[in-house]
C-alpha cells in the first residue's frame, strides 16, 4: 500500500473526528517513525505525549509479549499475581497509598470526579446532590460527556448537551478566582492541570500550584491534579506538582503509564479519599488486568532506569533556549517544561498558517501538530539525545526561517 491509497481508504471508510496531517506511518524506533515510502521522520508529537519512552521500546515490547503469552486477562472480579507488585511499585513511587487502574486518561477523570463526589457526601457532609467541582477555563481532561461538561472550549460541549452540571469554571493561574470559588462550601475538588497542554502549554506562575494547594487544604477540598500529560518524567520531574514541592491529594496518570502502546490509567490517592469506592461503585472491563499492570510495570520501570526524567529536563532546557536563540521571524514566545514545549506565532489572523507550518516541518522530516492555530506543541519521545534534538531544532529553524505566513509560499530548504 502507498501513502495515497492509505488515505483514500481511511478517508472513506473512518471517521472525520480528526483532522490527520498527511503522512502514513507504518513503523517506529526511539524518536523515529517512517512512512509506508520509507521516509524517515522525527517524531515530536509522541502520539500526543503518550510514547514518553520511545516508540517499540524492546523492554516494553518483551513485556507486553511475555504477559499476553502468559496470562493478559481477568476481570478484578478476580485476583491476579500482577496487580499486587505493581500496586506497591507505583504507589510507593509517586507516594500515595492505593491506585486504582482505569484505561484512557477521559476515564481516570471520570473516576476522580465520581471519587471526589462520594468523598464530599461521606467526608465533608455536602448536601446529598449538590456537590460542586471547580475546573479551570481552557482546561482538556479528555471527551467524554462529563470532560465535555468541564469543559469551557464551546466546540467541545457545543451540541452534545444536555450537560452534566455541578462543573464551576474560573480562569487557570488565578488564585483570587479559586479562593472565591473555594467559599462555596459545596466544592469538593479542584481538578487542574499543573501545564495545561492542549490549550498550547500554558505554564502557571511559579508558586500557583502549591498556593491553590494550600488553598485547597484550608478549605477541606481535594487538590486533583491531571497529570496525564504531564506526569511520569515529561516535564523534567516524575510529577510536574514535584516542580513546586508538593504531593496532591489525587494524581491522574495515563498516556505514558503504557509507554504509549495500549490505553492503561490511574487514579492515586490515599486510602481515606480512594476507600469511598466500594465494590459496585466503579470498574472496568478492562482496568487493572494482569496485562495493563505488567505493561505498565515495565513502563515506568523504563522511566526510572533511563533516567528519562532526567533527560526530559536537559533536552527541554536545549529546546527553549535553541529556539529563543534563533530570533526567528514570526515566533512570539516559546515555552514549557522539560519536553513538553511550545512555540506561539504571529500569524496576523491567518488560522490556516499554523497547519501549514505543520506541513512543511513534515516535509522536511519533523512531526509536530498544532493545539490552537497559531500555537505548535513539540513533545519528542523523552528518550531523545543531544543529537537527534539538534536535528530536529535545525528543521525547525529552516522552516521557520522560510515560511511567509501570507502566502504558502517557502524558501528553499
Ligand atoms: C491532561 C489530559 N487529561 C486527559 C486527557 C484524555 O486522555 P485520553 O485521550 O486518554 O482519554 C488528555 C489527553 O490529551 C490530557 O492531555
Amino acid at each position: 500500500m502507498d501513502t495515497e491509497s492509505a488515505i483514500t481508504l481511511e478517508n472513506k471508510y473512518g471517521s472525520f473526528n480528526y483532522a490527520p496531517l498527511p503522512v502514513v506511518l507504518s513503523k517506529g524506533r526511539g524518536v523515529y517513525l517512517w512512512d509506508l515510502e520509507g521516509k524517515r521522520y522525527l517524531d515530536f508529537m509522541s502520539g500526543f505525549s503518550a510514547v514518553s519512552q520511545g516508540h517499540c521500546h524492546p523492554r516494553i515490547v518483551r513485556a507486553i509479549q511475555k504477559q499476553a503469552a502468559q496470562l493478559a486477562m481477568v476481570s478484578r472480579g478476580l485476583y491476579s499475581d500482577q496487580m499486587g507488585p505493581f500496586a506497591k511499585f507505583a504507589t510507593e513511587l509517586f507516594g500515595f497509598e492505593r491506585i486504582l487502574m482505569m484505561n484512557t486518561g477521559a476515564e481516570a477523570f471520570e473516576t476522580a470526579v465520581k471519587m471526589a463526589r462520594k468523598w464530599g457526601y461521606e467526608k465533608k457532609n455536602v448536601y446529598p446532590g449538590s456537590a460542586q467541582i471547580v475546573t479551570c477555563i481552557d482546561n482538556f481532561h479528555g471527551r467524554t460527556t462529563g470532560a465535555v461538561a468541564a469543559s469551557s472550549h464551546e466546540g467541545h460541549h457545543r451540541d452534545f448537551g444536555p450537560l452534566q452540571s455541578g462543573f464551576n469554571l474560573i480562569p487557570f493561574d488565578d488564585l483570587i478566582a479559586l479562593e472565591s470559588a473555594l467559599s462555596n462550601p459545596s466544592v469538593v475538588a479542584f481538578i487542574v492541570e499543573p501545564i495545561q497542554g492542549e490549550a498550547g502549554v500554558n505554564v502557571p506562575s511559579e508558586g500557583y500550584l502549591r498556593k491553590a494547594f494550600e488553598l485547597c487544604r484550608s478549605k477541606k477540598v481535594l487538590f486533583i491534579a491531571d497529570e496525564i500529560q504531564t506526569g511520569i518524567g515529561r516535564t523534567g520531574k516524575l510529577l510536574a506538582c514535584f516542580h513546586e514541592n508538593f504531593r496532591p491529594d489525587v494524581v491522574l496518570l495515563g498516556k505514558a503509564l503504557s509507554g504509549g502502546t495500549f490505553p492503561i490509567s490511574a487514579v492515586l490517592a490515599d486510602e481515606n479519599v480512594i476507600s469511598v469506592l466500594q465494590p459496585g461503585d466503579h470498574g472496568s472491563t478492562f482496568g487493572g488486568s494482569p496485562f495493563a499492570c505488567h505493561v505498565a510495570h515495565e513502563s515506568l520501570k523504563v522511566i526510572l532506569e533511563e533516567n528519562l526524567t532526567e533527560n526530559a529536563e536537559k533536552m527541554g532546557n536545549l529546546f527553549r533556549e535553541t529556539i529563543q536563540s534563533f530570533h526567528l521571524p514570526l515566533v512570539k514566545l516559546v515555552r514549557g517544561r522539560g519536553l513538553l514545549n511550545a512555540i506561539s506565532f504571529d500569524f496576523g489572523g491567518d488560522l490556516g498558517a499554523g497547519n501549514r507550518m505543520c506541513i512543511a516541518l513534515k516535509e522536511v522530516g519533523l512531526l509536530a501538530k498544532t493545539c490552537r492555530p497559531h500555537i505548535i506543541r513539540f513533545a519528542p519521545p523523552l528518550v531523545i539525545n543531544q543529537e537527534q534534538m539538534q536535528e530536529g531544532l535545525e528543521v525547525i529553524k529552516r522552516v521557520i526561517h522560510t515560511f511567509r505566513s501570507d502566502s504558502n509560499v517557502f524558501g528553499p530548504l
